[in-house]
């Protein structure tokens, strides 16, 4: 009898539940939103454009490296027009500490998912860079040999010279200009020779907490002309191949050199001065953007943010992590501040997510750097002189 009781009574509940009529459901809808449903049996799916694939802030994919015959394709279809490109260069094969960030771009992309174009006003400024005047691209990566670094390089320069070399959507603003996720340090070489062929001589803002203009005969030991290109060395490179002008800057420095006066020598004459991270404890966020902001004037400025600028406790994977650095609020603050600068290139890289935390604290963090440095973009277009 009891048992018969509690089958009816189960019976009666699962009638009773059948009854219910849920109000209307938020459904997984877009690659992360959830959007309400706007009447059952009117899903669509149209909008979802970019939920297959994984581009950085969800900003649509161009094939931008491919063969074009004035602006046309080979089919005689119309190319994409763009402004500002995405370009990853997984490269890794230069470094002297942990490898591991030729898998950057696709960490940084990761790290970027929540990047909502349509849903990226900013709470500071109340600007979209998503939805002003720019065309805003993902052109993935450029496919760079893992097994020889000169040719690797080579590839970069190439890509970077086919982007650049692109039609812009503005009438305006002629020249595309790109945002490299990286791939180690030694990446930002090729993309100072494309700004060079484009722009001119640059400053370089340069946010590390190593110099990396050490000449190739100290970082490297001079074993051979092959081994000096590298992570370390490739800004005393830039400088003798006359891509860089003397106002450039570097900031959140605190590694040790090498030599005991030689190397801040060196650093002096390729053209930079030290902001180190200390000096954010004496002169504050603000004094910090003041010191870069004077130093690079009004000339065109290349952006460089190696992730290691910040703290290992803010962005443990990267490869040559230093303590005692910025927190992620501390650099995205200073980087916002430089609003108004003619940023023509920039990059974030020695991302290596192999090393990332679970929460991905660094691949979250860099993808941040870099919508501010697309922001300063958007904020400030560029005409060539
Ligand atoms: C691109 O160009 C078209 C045609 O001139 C224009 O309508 C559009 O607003 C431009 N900007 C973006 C972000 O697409
Ligand atoms: C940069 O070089 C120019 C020309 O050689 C010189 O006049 C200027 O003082 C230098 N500036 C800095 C900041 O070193």
């Amino acid at each position: 009898m009891a048992l018969n009781l509690l089958v009816l009574f189960q019976f009666i509940s699962i009638t009773i539940a059948r009854d219910i009529v849920f109000p209307p459901a938020q459904r997984n809808y877009g690659p992360q939103q959830q959007h309400p449903i706007i009447g059952f049996g009117e899903i669509d799916v149209s909008v979802a454009n970019f939920a297959g694939l994984t581009t950085f802030a969800n900003v649509p994919y161009v094939h931008c490296l491919e063969k074009l015959e004035e602006g046309k394709r080979v089919d005689g279809t119309e190319a994409e027009k763009f402004d500002i490109a995405f370009l990853g260069a997984p490269f890794d094969t230069a470094v002297t500490g942990r490898p591991g960030a030729r898998y950057g771009p696709g960490g940084i992309r990761s790290g970027s998912r929540r990047i909502e174009p349509d849903a990226a006003w900013s709470i500071y400024t109340g600007e979209n860079s998503y939805k002003s005047w720019a065309k805003i691209v993902d052109c993935g990566d450029a496919p760079l040999t893992i097994l020889d670094n000169t040719v690797a390089l080579e590839q970069l320069d190439k890509a970077h010279t086919i982007i650049a070399d692109r039609a812009t959507n503005s009438s305006e603003y002629p020249i595309p200009r790109i945002i490299v996720l990286g791939g180690d340090h030694t990446t930002t070489l090729s993309a100072l020779r494309s700004t060079y062929n484009k722009w001119g001589q640059v400053s370089v803002i340069h946010f590390d907490s190593h110099i990396d203009t050490w000449d190739p005969k100290v970082l490297g030991g001079g074993i051979s002309h092959y081994a000096g290109v590298n992570h370390g060395t490739f800004l005393h490179i830039a400088h003798e191949e006359g891509l860089i002008r003397n106002t450039s800057i570097h900031a959140g420095i605190r590694a040790p050199v090498a030599r005991s006066k030689g190397d801040v020598r060196n650093d002096i004459r390729c053209g930079f001065e030290i902001v180190t991270a200390r000096d954010l404890d004496l002169f504050g966020t603000t004094g910090i953007i003041q010191k870069l902001k004077d130093r690079v004037g009004k000339s065109k400025v290349y952006i460089s943010v190696d992730i290691d600028v910040l703290d290992p406790a803010f962005a443990p994977a990267t490869g040559t992590s230093e303590v005692g650095g910025w927190t992620t609020r501390e650099l995205l603050t200073i980087i916002d501040g430089l609003t108004g600068l003619e940023v023509v290139g920039a990059d974030v890289v020695e991302v290596a997510p192999i090393y990332d935390t679970a929460g991905e604290t660094t691949v979250l963090a860099a993808a941040e750097v870099a919508n501010s440095l697309l922001t300063l973009m958007v904020q400030q277009p560029v005409k060539p002189a």
